[in-house]
């Protein structure tokens, strides 16, 4: 029996030896003290053992058990420690690389050329109002003075929903919807995107930008409006910036003129950018028409005022010198990143 019992220990010793994981540990461990492990079915056996020798055989049995116990947990801490070494070693994170940067957006020239006009339009007292992208014909057209049939109806074709309601043409519907509240006097500017059934070119898009600013009080005359716009160019193109108004036709405005700048890049002596004539054209505007001051609620003879109307690409392009409108579409972040 001792000699049974002498060689299991030094079986175990050895496969305990040889285990290469936890699992062949636990292997080893359940083929020796499990259930029908060797040592256990010595235990089992010992009623044929003779009565006077069996404590003797039991302590035996005992002590072989609890060294193979002994060297097994001693195996499975020391496996235990090698293990979570390596998985300490494998998960090492290195605290001087460098941190993953959070991509932020930038924001869109336009968006830049929006708030600086409004900034200026602010600084003078005005309000900055939104009216609808999807409205009308009665406020796209016909309260501005351009009833069915009227040729600039054909030069501002757009997209219709129905017979009733189209995609803004203009930000101008803004000043009927203002002026219909009855809230007088008016100082505001409304700027918004606005539809047209144009081909994509260099300097057309069938979706772009307006800024309206519209302007009624008791005495407001053309001085009023050649003012505050030589004003507002001077605050966005600089101090030395000339303008020029020329006569032009709006329906909604009577007199009604377009407004250029002198060309910021040269001067006024003739470039590239100004094609060279000095100057560019930036805004439409003229003094509001009697007719659609009374079709809003309002009476011309005791109110009068200014509007006028200006692309906010066209601004974004030339204050940022960008000779293609696509590129404010495409939302390139290396294109918009250098404004
Ligand atoms: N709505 C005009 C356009 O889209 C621009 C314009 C011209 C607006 C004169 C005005 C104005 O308010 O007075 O071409």
């Amino acid at each position: 029996m001792k000699e049974k019992l002498q060689k299991i220990r030094e079986r175990a010793m050895a496969q305990i030896q040889a285990a290469g994981n936890l699992n062949s540990l636990n292997d080893v461990r359940v083929a020796i003290l499990g259930k029908k492990g060797e040592l256990t079915s010595v235990l089992k056996g010992m009623k044929e053992v003779a009565p006077e020798d069996r404590p003797k055989v039991g302590q035996l049995v005992n002590e072989t058990r609890e060294e193979i116990e002994r060297v097994l947990d001693e195996a499975k801490k020391k496996m235990e420690a090698l293990v979570r070494e390596e998985k300490l070693k494998a998960e090492v994170i290195d605290v001087t690389l460098p941190a993953k940067k959070n991509q932020v957006g930038h924001r869109h020239p336009n968006t830049i050329a929006l708030e600086e006009v409004e900034r200026i339009f602010i600084g003078m007292g005005y309000e900055v109002v939104e009216g609808p992208e999807i409205e009308y014909d009665l406020y796209n057209f016909e309260k501005l003075n351009i009833p069915e049939g009227h040729p600039a109806k054909d030069e501002q074709d757009t997209f219709y929903i129905n017979k009733e309601i189209v995609l803004r043409t203009q930000t101008s519907p803004c000043q009927a919807r203002v002026m219909e509240q009855g809230k007088l006097p008016i100082r505001m500017i409304a700027p918004g995107r606005v539809f047209r059934s144009d081909e994509v070119d260099a300097t057309h898009s069938p979706s772009f930008h307006q800024i309206e600013g519209l302007v009624v009080d008791k005495n407001i005359t053309f001085a009023d409006l050649k003012g505050t716009l030589e004003e507002f160019a001077r605050e966005l193109f600089g101090a030395e910036t000339k303008t020029k108004f020329r006569p032009h036709h709006f329906p909604f405005t009577e007199p009604s003129a377009e407004v250029d700048v002198s060309c910021f890049k040269c001067g006024g002596k003739g470039c590239r950018f100004c094609k060279g004539s000095g100057w560019i054209e930036i805004l439409g505007c003229g003094v509001v028409h009697p007719h659609v001051l009374e079709m809003c609620g309002i009476d011309p003879e005791e109110y009068t005022g200014f509007a006028f109307g200006m692309g906010l690409e066209r601004i974004a392009l030339l204050k940022y010198e960008i000779d293609d409108m696509r590129l404010l579409y495409e939302n390139d972040i290396r294109f918009l990143k250098q404004f």
